[in-house]
């Protein structure tokens, strides 16, 4: 991409960064719906799947309001999620148990990493006067901050259930 020189430019990259981002979920969700043992945690993150569908449409619905073709930039920040729960599974072979509790601070990582992106992109729409691309965003961020409470909770049930003593 050229280089950066204004807000505007800033505010593309960060939508290219974010549409990585969500694409990539939409591929691992399903993974970890799977992956967890507990009915209300797979529940969570099949149903935040569907709300990813809708994040990365939001997304296309910007770009299409800015003028510009929806298109997806590394986001290293999400890779690194991903690989680091990659990791745990291969090589800490947990059990069902301690890999649901690993997926509840899983998705919590994703989820701040989305509200921290999703907060700046919001804060620069309104700066910049564009009310409906605002709209769109905060709808995303409204739907991250409640899986993130959805995740600290069943961390919370799930832990608090297997703290010795
Ligand atoms: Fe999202
Ligand atoms: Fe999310």
């Amino acid at each position: 991409m050229p280089a950066v020189t204004s807000p505007k430019q800033l505010f593309e990259h960060e939508l290219q960064d974010m549409y990585y981002a969500e694409k990539t979920l939409t591929k691992v969700l399903p993974k970890l719906a799977e992956e967890a043992s507990d009915r209300e945690l797979s529940r969570a993150f099949s149903s935040h799947l569907k709300q990813t569908e809708g994040h990365v449409a939001n997304l296309e619905k910007v770009f299409r309001a800015i003028g510009k073709t929806p298109q997806a930039t590394t986001c290293p920040g999400i890779e690194g999620i991903k690989k680091e729960h990659d990791e745990f599974v291969q090589s800490s072979s947990p059990s069902t148990d301690m890999l649901d509790a690993f997926l509840t601070g899983a998705a919590a990582r994703a989820e701040h990493y989305e509200i921290a992106a999703y907060t700046g992109l919001v804060a620069t729409a309104e700066a910049l006067g564009k009310r409906e691309i605002a709209e769109l965003l905060r709808q995303n961020l409204e739907q991250e901050t409640a899986m993130l409470e959805k995740a600290t909770r069943t961390h919370d049930r799930l832990v608090g259930t297997q703290l010795p003593g």
